[in-house]
């Protein structure tokens, strides 16, 4: 197989092979897919007709048929650049563009009837004397358009990237100079490899913005959901006279105890970063199961009675469920898991006495333990109806001697270090 040979082969099968591609790829609409195609098969025909054209033996019945394969492969070169901006749904001025290029094709035919831009004849296929007229002129024209498409193709996108477009017209540009100089040229692969340069760079840039417009979405997404928890924070705030400021000052001790732990290497490894804003995010929640408290007892002046008290632990357990059934279904597992933890377990003690399950230790999801020392903290240095505040440092006390009964040991060393940060 001689040189030239192997090129168009080379320019088939990877045609072929995009083609093949494109008829396989789900992300593409049928609109595009078909722009695609056209411009993929329009390059493998053009290749084909280069070479039919080159290797037909002439003779003078022969003469329209070579003649009128080669104006169809030298036009359809320009007409690449119009494909693929259909392709990616550009169709600018479409009618003076689809005008220009039936003027182009008819003009090329009649000149080249005459043998005006090219000859077959017993010599073989030579240039006309208006060869450069037409190709020189009207296919530069049409050329500037290609390129002109191409860049108003790249700037739909948001994010562009000028050195790829460049590399792709180096190749184009250094495939189509030899076509005036040289008959036998590699044009065609090097327009086959710059159309699946395109295709990659421009499907590329779709995805990144496609991914972009992803992102954006999950962005609202955990909008609705932050707003969704402040608005069940109201709600709860409404009804509980006092958690109020509590409610807010506990999502701040939790982020300040989270970081600080992550910072001296306490239960590191599942302080992340997304469990640090989680929990900042969802403390807020931590009582809402106080919705199902009655009022006479949620707001009562004084000491609950025993059964008060017992219908007033149920917020924990019920916390949990409300959670999950306010939440089912508008978000992911784990967010819902992370809210319904902090809500069902943040009574649970280190030493199993706790509510509504008993849990002890590392059985308590962290995110609860946290939340534990937060809540308690805040209750002992806030007035109440029924109590007065407890001093700072008297806090302080309450929570290093419970740290291994009613909290997570480790956590309180963490606050005990840090405690100058709670103060304010
Ligand atoms: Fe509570």
């Amino acid at each position: 197989m001689d040189y030239y040979a192997s090129i168009f082969l080379l320019t088939e099968l990877l045609m072929l092979a995009m083609i093949l591609h494109v008829a396989g790829y789900s992300g593409f609409t049928r609109g595009q897919k078909a722009w695609y195609l056209a411009t993929f098969l329009s390059v493998a025909f053009c290749a084909a007709a280069e070479f039919i054209a080159l290797r037909t033996e002439y003779r003078p019945s022969r003469a329209l048929f070579l003649t009128i394969i080669t104006v169809l492969q030298f036009s359809g070169v320009p007409l690449l650049g119009v494909l693929f901006s259909g392709a990616l749904g550009i169709h600018h001025r479409g009618r003076f563009v689809a005008a220009f290029f039936a003027v182009n094709l008819l003009a090329e035919t009649v000149a080249a009837c005459f043998g005006w831009v090219f000859r077959f004849d017993d010599a073989g296929y030579s240039r006309g004397p208006l060869f450069f007229v037409i190709y020189g002129i009207l296919d530069v024209i049409s050329m500037a358009y290609l390129i002109r498409n191409m860049i108003l193709v790249g700037r739909r996108f948001r994010h562009k990237d000028t050195r790829t477009i460049a590399m792709v017209l180096v190749v184009l540009i250094a495939g189509i100079v030899p076509m005036a100089v040289f008959r036998v040229n590699i044009t065609y692969l090097a327009i086959a490899i710059s159309a699946t340069l395109c295709y990659i760079y421009f499907n590329d840039l779709m995805q990144q913005d496609s991914q972009e417009d992803l992102f954006l979405k999950q962005q609202r997404i955990t909008d609705m959901q932050t707003q969704m928890v402040f608005g069940m924070a109201n709600l709860i705030e409404s009804r509980d006279l006092e958690t109020g400021q509590h409610i807010a000052r506990t999502g701040l001790y939790v982020k300040l105890l989270a970081e600080k732990a992550k910072a001296d290497g306490v239960y590191s490894d599942q302080l992340t970063d997304r469990f640090i804003s989680l929990l900042t995010m969802l403390a807020p929640l931590h009582d809402i199961g106080k919705i199902l408290v009655p009022d006479r007892i949620l707001q009562k002046p004084a000491r609950l009675t025993d059964e008060e008290y017992e219908a007033m632990k149920r917020h924990a357990a019920e916390g949990g469920r409300v959670v999950r059934k306010v939440m089912f279904g508008l978000t992911d597992e784990d967010y819902v898991s992370f809210a319904a933890d902090i809500a069902k377990f943040h009574h649970e003690r280190w030493d199993g006495s706790g509510y509504p399950e008993g849990r002890k230790g590392e059985e308590i999801p962290l995110a609860a333990r946290i939340m534990a020392i937060a809540d308690v903290f805040d209750a002992l240095v806030s007035e109440r109806c029924y109590k007065e505040p407890f001093s700072f440092d008297e806090a302080v006390e309450i929570l290093r001697t419970e740290a291994g009964r009613q909290f997570d040991p480790e956590l309180v060393r963490v606050f005990l270090e840090h405690k100058k940060d709670f103060l304010s």
